[in-house]
């Protein structure tokens, strides 16, 4: 699938598309800095440009024709950490929806904070984009759990045209790993998302993510890791001290060990404890945060998930930091990427949620046997639907109709597949109690930074 990304930053969404197999062909960004570590590190195709302007880029991206247009818009008047007061900023999320539209792609993905869904910002887009077709999976993730060390929560909105909303849902969360990664696995003591090469020398690293390009192999690269391997020495310090500090957000907690995620990164993450910190430490520290290490910018880089050798020096210092906190970590976005890419190819279904069963036994009176069948009645016709879901039923089941392999079967099973699609969305169509709701901090809420 080809793939354009707006507000491309420095690149961390692009490569973890790249990573799932995505072709991606054009990436734009105002920031001209960022435009340049992006093309010292993925491509000459990125483009410096100013995506309010939509009568001169919307022309450019519905020629370009992708199947996905990708894009994280500044979230910083949506952000806890900001005023949230809805400006220009929040107005690229609707740039973003009107970009989407007027190329309209199969596929788009949307990243923000969390809070956007409460902005007026998002409920203009969110309407532009249901009216030209997108049905929506609108959902929170956390990156620890998709590949990275860090305990960072981001909405991702991904939209398909003619789908029910929540199609991808089930499959996001089956991407999910049991545990979330923490700063010991990216290290590589535990190996989580990370191979071990015996390094040819002492004091060369042996541990590599599986999320950067492996050093070249040897005869003598596949030994197993020995006992008393020493990380590289650039990680030492922290591996000693245990534990880190990270500038915290509100008034919490600054210092964490090695066994934990680290906080989502921002762009003063790694500064130093404060006097103000130090003088009144977060009573959960493991350590005193003097004790702590401070993280360097090159690995507050791999916690975000850009590889080692990611070349940062088109920008300067500070502007790194941002660049960074700015990015999706690349581990995630190839995660979903896969998840996209895997349900384009029709490898992936949805899958049956909540009480559809119980609902089966109670209105309808089925024996547990029945329920079986008609559950995998519905995923069988799932799976001849190539895991599409339609938002109208009608356009379900002529969609069913039209399916070679259906028509293939004896008149028997099709109409019992019918029926079974037909009772799954009658029960979907019932309104549900006891939907889980986010909790997001009151508007208003400002951050205390230490
Ligand atoms: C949240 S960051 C996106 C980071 C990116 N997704 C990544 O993974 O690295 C938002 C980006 O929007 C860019 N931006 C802000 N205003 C813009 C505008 N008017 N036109 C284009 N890009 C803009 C910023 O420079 C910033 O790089």
């Amino acid at each position: 699938m080809r793939a354009v990304e707006l507000f491309a930053g420095a690149g961390g969404m692009s490569l973890g598309l790249k990573g799932a197999g995505f072709e991606v062909v054009a990436a734009y960004d105002s920031w001209q800095g960022a435009v340049d570590v992006y093309r010292a590190n993925l491509g000459g195709y990125v483009r410096q440009a100013d995506l309010k302007d939509i009568f001169a880029i919307g022309p450019t991206l519905a020629a370009l024709a992708p199947d996905l247009i990708v894009g994280g818009p500044p979230c910083q008047d949506f952000s806890a950490a900001g005023e949230r007061i809805e400006g220009e900023r929040a107005g690229l999320t609707r740039a973003f929806a009107m970009l989407v539209c007027i190329a309209r792609p199969k596929w788009f993905l949307m990243e923000n904070v969390p809070l956007a869904t409460r902005s007026q910002a998002w409920a203009d887009a969110r309407a532009m984009l249901v009216k030209a077709g997108y049905g929506l999976t609108e959902t929170k993730l956390n990156a620890s759990f998709y590949g990275v060390p860090q305990d960072r929560k981001r909405l991702f909105v991904i939209g398909r045209l003619g789908e029910a909303d929540g199609f991808l849902e089930s499959a996001l969360a089956a991407a999910r790993s049991c545990q979330p990664m923490t700063v010991r696995d990216m290290l590589g003591n535990a190996l989580g998302n990370a191979f071990y090469v015996h390094p040819r020398m002492p004091g060369k690293r042996g541990v590599w993510s599986t999320a950067e390009p492996a050093p070249t192999m040897r005869g003598s690269s596949r030994r197993p890791m020995p006992g008393s391997y020493q990380p590289h020495p650039a990680d030492a310090a922290l591996v000693e001290a245990g534990a880190f500090y990270t500038r915290p957000y509100y008034e919490g907690r600054g210092v964490r060990t090695l066994d934990e995620p680290a906080p989502s990164v921002i762009r003063t993450t790694r500064e130093r404890p404060r006097p103000k910190y130090l003088a009144n430490p977060h009573p959960a520290d493991p350590v005193p945060a003097t004790a702590a290490a401070v993280l360097t910018q090159e690995q507050v880089s791999r916690i975000q998930g850009f590889p080692t050798g990611w070349d940062w020096s088109a920008a300067a210092v500070r502007d790194v930091d941002q660049m960074i906190a700015n990015a999706v970590p690349a581990p995630m976005a190839e995660a979903i990427g896969g998840v996209i890419l895997a349900r384009e190819a029709g490898e992936s279904i949805p899958e049956i949620q909540g009480r559809f069963g119980e609902w089966l036994r109670r209105s309808r009176g089925f024996s547990k046997q029945a329920i079986r069948n008609a559950k995998s009645r519905v995923n069988r016709a799932r799976r001849l639907l190539g895991g599409r879901t339609f938002a109208d039923a009608a356009a379900e089941l002529a969609a069913l109709d039209t399916a070679e392999a259906f028509a293939a079967l004896p008149t028997g099973t099709r109409s019992d597949l019918r029926a079974a699609l037909r009772l799954y969305r009658e029960w979907q169509a019932e309104p549900k109690r006891g939907r889980k709701v986010e909790a997001v901090p009151p508007a208003g809420v400002k951050a205390v930074a230490a």
